[in-house]
């Protein structure tokens, strides 16, 4: 039998209808496959960057600087890295062979190790900066402190030496001003018992600061003592023509250790001579208020700046070519010992005060 023509056609057709939406359907299921996948890619990709922000974090937040790099660029460098501008140790790092080392910049020291990386970041190198400036600076400080102390234990011994001759010199010096020499030669005699004097605080500085030793006590008028240094020292401050004036207004008596604070005084004063360029003034007030006894040490020399003020009290701070730097810190000591303080007033070419607070309390 012979099937029309229509009919085959008819067929064929629902055949082919069938068959696309089969299709379709594949279509269907295969998009939503595709979206199904995609989802799921930007998912993983999120968690990936979490995981990279929280890995980042991480290395952001630790005091060690991390860097990745290959010969031809760094590829990574966390927030610590960066602020140590580590390219200077990163070069430091690289001219060595070692894989761990100590670098020195203008800025601190930088401790160091370099690693390769594995498994698939070949070639690849990190390195690991340890900013240890405070240790290092500790060290230099111990080791400085120990020079000092060493130093410091041998000018004991020799100042100790040279003061029993620096004595005899000083004596044969006074009676020699006493006799009958002509005024010339007084001046130049006068210059050298200055010279002593100025030995002699030195030397008592420096043993001060080797051997601090406890408070020796005595209840004695504090202006007497003043004036009798000035008596001393008068000439040789006059023959520079510096002129000294004292004012006591408070002449009681206190507690205080004389020596001490005969040193102190000394410091201010010969301070006060070496600030005075020229002709000048020096003048000396001791006065009392509710609580304390105060000494007022002026000068109308050179002043000094807000820089120079901050560092005074500090051991073996000197503007001067041949200063120590140990006369205000010493003179610090032995009033901070005596519970007192010590203010500065200054103004640079004007002229400076120094107001000693020494407390009545001490008193008998
Ligand atoms: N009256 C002053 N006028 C100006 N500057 C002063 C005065 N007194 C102190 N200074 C400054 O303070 C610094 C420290 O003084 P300090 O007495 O401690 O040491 P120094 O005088 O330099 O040496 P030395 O150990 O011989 O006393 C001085 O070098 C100086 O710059
Ligand atoms: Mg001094």
């Amino acid at each position: 039998m012979v099937v029309p023509e229509t009919e085959l056609l008819k067929d064929a057709f629902s055949e082919f209808t069938k068959a696309s939406d089969s299709i379709i359907n594949y279509y269907h299921v295969l998009e939503t496959q595709i979206r199904l996948l995609k989802e799921e890619v930007e998912k993983k990709n999120k968690e990936l960057e979490r995981a990279r922000e929280y890995l980042e974090n991480i290395l952001n937040s630790i005091p060690l600087g991390i860097i990745v790099y290959d010969k031809n660029s760094v590829s990574f460098s966390n927030k610590t890295a960066d602020k140590l501008n580590f390219e200077t140790i990163l070069d430091g790092a690289n001219t060595k062979n070692e894989k761990a080392g100590l670098v020195r910049n203008g800025k601190g020291f930088y401790r160091w190790k370099k690693d390769m990386l594995q498994n698939g970041f070949r070639g690849k190198e990190v390195l690991i900066i340890e900013d240890v400036t405070e240790f290092e600076k500790m060290k230099e400080r111990l080791e400085r402190d120990e020079r000092l102390k060493a130093m410091g234990e041998m000018a004991a011994r020799i100042a100790h030496e040279i003061k029993n001759p620096l004595g005899s010199m000083e004596l044969f010096l006074t009676m020699l001003l006493e006799g009958n020499i002509k005024s010339k030669e007084k001046k130049y005699a006068e210059y050298v018992r200055y010279g002593i004097q100025t030995i002699d605080r030195i030397i008592n500085n420096i043993l001060s600061y080797t051997r601090p030793k406890t408070l020796a006590l005595r209840e004695e008028k504090i202006g007497k003592m003043v004036e009798e240094i000035l008596d001393f020292m008068r000439l040789s401050i006059e023959s520079r023509n510096i002129s000294v004036m004292c004012n006591i207004e408070y002449d009681g008596s206190l507690l205080f250790d004389p020596d001490m604070m005969k040193l102190v005084i000394m410091n201010f004063i010969s301070n006060a001579i070496d600030a005075i360029k020229g002709k000048g003034q020096i003048r000396i007030d001791i006065k009392k208020d509710e609580k304390n006894i105060i000494i007022v040490i002026a000068d109308n020399g050179c002043g000094m700046g807000k820089d120079i003020i901050k560092n005074i009290f500090n051991p073996f701070f000197t503007t001067k070519d041949k200063g120590v730097g140990l006369g205000l810190f010493i003179a610090h000591n032995i009033i901070q010992a005596h519970n007192g303080y010590i203010e500065v007033d200054s103004t640079e070419g004007m002229g400076t005060s120094f107001y000693i607070y020494l407390p009545k309390e001490r008193k008998t």
